[in-house]
């Protein structure tokens, strides 16, 4: 993880980083999920972060829509070395997220800010009462992705709460 957060930084990789990545991998740690969507791989930082907390049973997809940092994804997670099984998936997520098999327990969504209410409407159909959806920069993006925040804070389809950190901060919705 140090390594990839390394690269991140000389390469302005936009990762969840540490302080964030602590929250989020808390909430899977509580959440116990078997079944995990994440929208947005970038190199695989998040998705090993989420997967060290994963038991081997579980099995995590992760959707890039870049060909490249899906490739180093897939090769970090091979030498990160975590239990789960990990697939990411080279694509839209707008198109590859109608083709998946739910239901998923958790999701981590942090792709392209004014898509986040496309990803949601087109997954939620494979939640479950009780499955939490993470959405990342719901600070400083907040208005770029206002239709997301929006529904899961008035649809009364979820319980959402939103954690700052730093400047920033992180949409946490279980849907009821
Ligand atoms: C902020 S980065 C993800 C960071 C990663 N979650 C982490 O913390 O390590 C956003 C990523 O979403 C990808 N992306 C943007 N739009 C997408 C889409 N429609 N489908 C899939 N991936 C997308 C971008 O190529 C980029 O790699």
């Amino acid at each position: 993880m140090r390594q990839i957060e390394e690269a991140a930084q000389r390469q302005f990789l936009p990762v969840v980083g540490p302080r964030k990545g602590r929250i989020l991998a808390e909430e899977v740690r509580k959440a116990k999920p078997r079944h995990v969507l994440e929208v947005g791989t970038l190199i695989g930082y998040s998705a090993i972060l989420m997967g060290r907390e994963l038991d081997e049973d579980a099995e995590l997809v992760t959707i890039e829509i870049h060909r490249g940092e899906a490739k180093i994804a897939g090769e970090n997670v091979v030498k990160a070395k975590i239990p789960p099984k990990v697939t990411v998936i080279t694509g839209d997520a707008i198109e590859v997220i109608p083709t998946l098999n739910g239901p998923f327990d958790f999701a981590f969504i942090d792709a392209k800010k004014t898509e986040y209410s496309q990803y949601l409407s087109l997954a939620e159909d494979k939640f479950r009462k009780g499955t939490v959806v993470v959405a990342d920069n719901a600070g400083i993006f907040a208005d770029q992705m206002s239709d997301y925040l929006d529904y899961v804070r008035n649809s009364g389809r979820y319980h959402s709460r939103y954690v700052q950190v730093g400047d920033d901060g992180m949409e946490i919705s279980l849907k009821v």
